[in-house]
């Protein structure tokens, strides 16, 4: 099998050709018999087109047609220009670009070479994607996610486009990880505060400290850290969060792309499998130039990433923590609620096919001021069963419950403890954002194409049904629950379904999409999720950009609002040519909303944003009202 390694297929992709899923023979039968139960416990409208109209007001008291529009500014049309479109009386300007010094000895972008390791350290990692902003004085701190590097970009000097040296592949490693720099608005226009104290790279080899359950376990020791308790570096880092104390939270996702073995008959155990981890890594290198990424050398290395990682961006010589209460897997973002009586709690999505979705509960209570350091290290970890009747569990992953030896052993093998519970295998879980006023949380399922055809990593089941209602997703849906009497540490909880995308005018069936899509504003794939302080959903999509087919219409990936209460959707932003739209957050006076522009021209077939011949370049922008009044 020859394993494409370009940017032609995506990870997921990648990791089902390199690791094969388990043939689960009798599946065909598991899913003919959930679907029939199905049948019989909802009359079969769980189907229908008449479930997804059920599904967009089922938590809501005002019916779509009823409402007054919420949204005060005009649909963009849907497009395949190479540039950021928005509504009339607004306007965007580029904050950073991938590779903009952060010091004044940082090197500026060099559009021959594209960087060097060197370079790459003192400057924006690539694929800018989670980020949020922090206060301190008058100083207004960016932390942005660098979840990884386009390789035929980064590369793009190299006649392979791919790592051609050592100083190719640590310049890669550079590229990854968080991007902390302070930002200024001189005359309406932000940009990095060069030599700021807050600006700081962390990377795929800053040190960090792994806390919690799982710190000191043998399945976190390596010949290099005997005790388990030191990491080097973070990667993949993809959708984020942000603690109530001031600190930023950046999730670590397709963390197994990264590691190889040197030897290729190497058997990889059924626990790196499960995660994805094998013989042959995304094309990065990354074992060439550390043995740690070998994983017939080093076959515990993998347990130490697929974390969530706590990182103060108000102290640049920080040590980050790396949080193995909140579980390891490929984390998408962190959505942080604080309950009524205190307690916290973090929302958690696990990006692949088939995996799930989790809520972590702390012991302790957050005190404004007080000592937060440890709620993120003692508490319980749940993960989500549907039940097809619109209500839900959070089934706690403890050592009763899965039969596992201990909480350390749950907070590294926690996909093995999800499937040992039961969970609902859903359609890829990304970002989960929780209404600002009420208790209602929001997931991106972001889209399926193995749904009712093929089982998840673990070899658990993904029949068709509850909050996955079609077979072969490939335009995903917005899920939404209530908490039981509006508490987050309950154990039940209400759904249902805010949106599933499709195209109506390819379509007339559960395809096409629920009652607030249509021709104007229909979209694919939606992936990242915020609220605004007044309680509109943001939604911004990773989705397929080709136009043309199942997707004709729907042009560029784009950002779309949401008014929960209506369910009416509008599209606010379309993004440049083969970019994803991803990360977003506001200024401290809300007047500009910072969004992610993350790799524009993945395929070669874009400018973004310099025009003319210059190389495509991930972008954080600012967008503002032309009248200068807040952005929600
Ligand atoms: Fe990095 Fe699931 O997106
Ligand atoms: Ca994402
Ligand atoms: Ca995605």
């Amino acid at each position: 099998m020859t394993i494409p390694i370009n940017n032609e297929v995506s990870f997921d992709e990648f990791d089902e050709l390199n690791s094969p899923r388990p043939d689960v023979s009798d599946f065909e039968r598991v899913t003919d018999r959930a679907m029939s139960r199905r049948g019989v416990l909802s009359g079969g409208i769980a189907f229908g087109a008449a479930a997804f109209v059920m599904g967009t007001t089922a938590l809501t008291s005002k019916p779509a047609e009823a409402a007054g529009s919420c949204l005060g500014f005009t649909q963009v049309p849907a497009n395949s220009l190479d540039t950021v479109s928005v509504p009339e009386g607004y306007s965007w300007d580029v904050v950073s670009m991938w590779g903009d010094p952060l010091w004044s000895n940082s090197v500026a972008f060099d559009q021959t070479t594209r960087g060097t390791a060197a370079s790459q350290k003192l400057s924006v990692g690539d694929n800018n994607d989670g980020m949020a902003i922090f206060q301190d004085g008058d100083s207004i701190i960016l932390a942005s996610n660098n979840e990884y590097v386009n390789r035929s970009v980064v590369y793009g000097n190299r006649e392979s486009k791919l790592p051609e040296n050592a100083d190719d592949v640590r310049k890669g490693m550079a590229g990854h990880g968080v991007t902390v720099a302070e930002i200024k608005s001189v005359d309406g226009k932000w940009s990095i505060v060069k030599d700021s104290s807050y600006n700081r790279r962390i990377t795929a080899n800053t040190p960090m400290e792994i806390t919690g359950p799982a710190r000191g376990h043998n399945l976190m020791r390596t010949s290099a850290d005997q005790k388990g308790m030191i990491a080097l570096g973070t990667w993949n880092n993809c959708g984020n969060g942000r603690t109530p104390w001031g600190t930023y939270l950046t999730c670590e996702e397709n963390f197994n792309g990264y590691f190889s073995s040197s030897d290729s008959n190497y058997q990889p155990s059924a626990e790196l499998k499960r995660y994805g981890v094998g013989n042959k890594d995304w094309g990065y290198a990354w074992a060439t130039v550390d043995e740690r990424f070998d994983i017939s050398k080093n076959p515990t290395e993998p347990n130490r990433f697929g974390y969530i990682v706590e990182v103060n961006p108000m102290d640049a010589k920080s040590t980050p923590k790396k949080r193995t209460a909140l579980g390891r897997f490929k984390h998408e973002n962190a959505e942080l609620v604080v309950a009524a009586n205190g307690q916290i709690i973090v929302y958690m999505g696990d990006d692949e096919r088939g995996e799930f979705l989790y809520k972590f509960v702390s012991d302790g209570k957050f005190v404004e001021g007080g000592d937060n350091s440890k709620l993120l290290d003692e508490g319980i970890l749940y993960v989500a069963k549907f039940a097809d009747d619109m209500k839900g569990q959070w089934i706690p992953l403890t050592p009763e419950t899965t039969g596992m030896s201990s909480q350390a052993e749950i907070s590294v093998l926690t996909r093995q403890a999800a499937s040992k519970v039961g969970a609902t295998t859903m359609d890829r879980p990304e970002w989960v954002t929780s209404h600002p006023t009420k208790a209602e949380v929001y997931v991106a399922l972001t889209n399926n194409k193995n749904r009712g055809k093929k089982p998840n990593r673990g070899g658990d089941a993904t029949p068709v049904g509850g909050p996955n209602p079609r077979a072969a997703n490939n335009y995903g849906q917005i899920l939404r629950w209530r908490p039981e009497k509006g508490d987050h540490t309950a154990d039940g909880f209400e759904w249902d379904l805010f949106v599933t995308a499709g195209n109506p005018t390819v379509h007339n069936d559960a395809y096409a999409g629920s009652a607030n899509v249509n021709a104007e504003n229909m979209f694919n794939s939606p992936d990242g999720l915020a609220f605004d302080s007044t309680g509109l959903l943001w939604i911004q999509t990773d989705g397929k950009y080709s136009n043309k087919g199942d997707f004709s219409g729907m042009g560029n990936n784009q950002m779309l609002v949401g008014d929960p209460e209506s369910g009416e959707i509008r599209r606010f932003m379309v993004g440049p040519k083969e970019c994803e739209v991803t990360g977003i957050t506001w200024s401290p006076d809300r007047k500009t909303l910072f969004v992610g522009i993350q790799h524009p021209g993945d395929k070669g077939g874009s400018h973004y944003p310099q025009g003319g011949n210059s190389v495509p370049r991930s972008t954080i922008i600012g967008i503002t009202r032309n009248d200068g009044k807040v952005m929600r």
